[in-house]
């Protein structure tokens, strides 16, 4: 691992919400299409679960990269009922 790797400060997220009224449960699928290839080409990793009506999110990485993730996600339409 490189040195600036290293030395930079991981940091991780947890939050659940409910899928917006106005979304199909299809749309689920571009969402992880998305997040899947943002994540890897970003240095965070996590898990996404997903029963149908809710989602909960455990993401982790650099805490630039994590902080910038976590402003964009409340505001995603898709979900309501964001909690942390
Ligand atoms: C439940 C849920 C989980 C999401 N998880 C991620 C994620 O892990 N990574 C990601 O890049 N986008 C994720 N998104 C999508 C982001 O909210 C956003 O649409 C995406 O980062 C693209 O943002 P941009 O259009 O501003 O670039 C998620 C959306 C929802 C509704």
């Amino acid at each position: 691992m490189k040195g600036a790797a290293m030395s930079t400060p991981l940091s991780f997220f947890l939050y659940s919400s409910r899928l917006a009224p106005d979304c199909d449960p299809t749309e689920v699928g571009n969402i992880v299409k998305v997040a899947r290839e943002f994540n890897a080409s970003h240095g965070i990793t996590g898990i996404l679960v997903f029963d149908g009506e809710r989602f909960t999110q455990y993401i982790e990485g650099p805490a630039s990269e994590v902080d910038a993730l976590v402003a964009k996600l409340p505001k995603d339409s898709r979900h309501t009922d964001f909690l942390h």
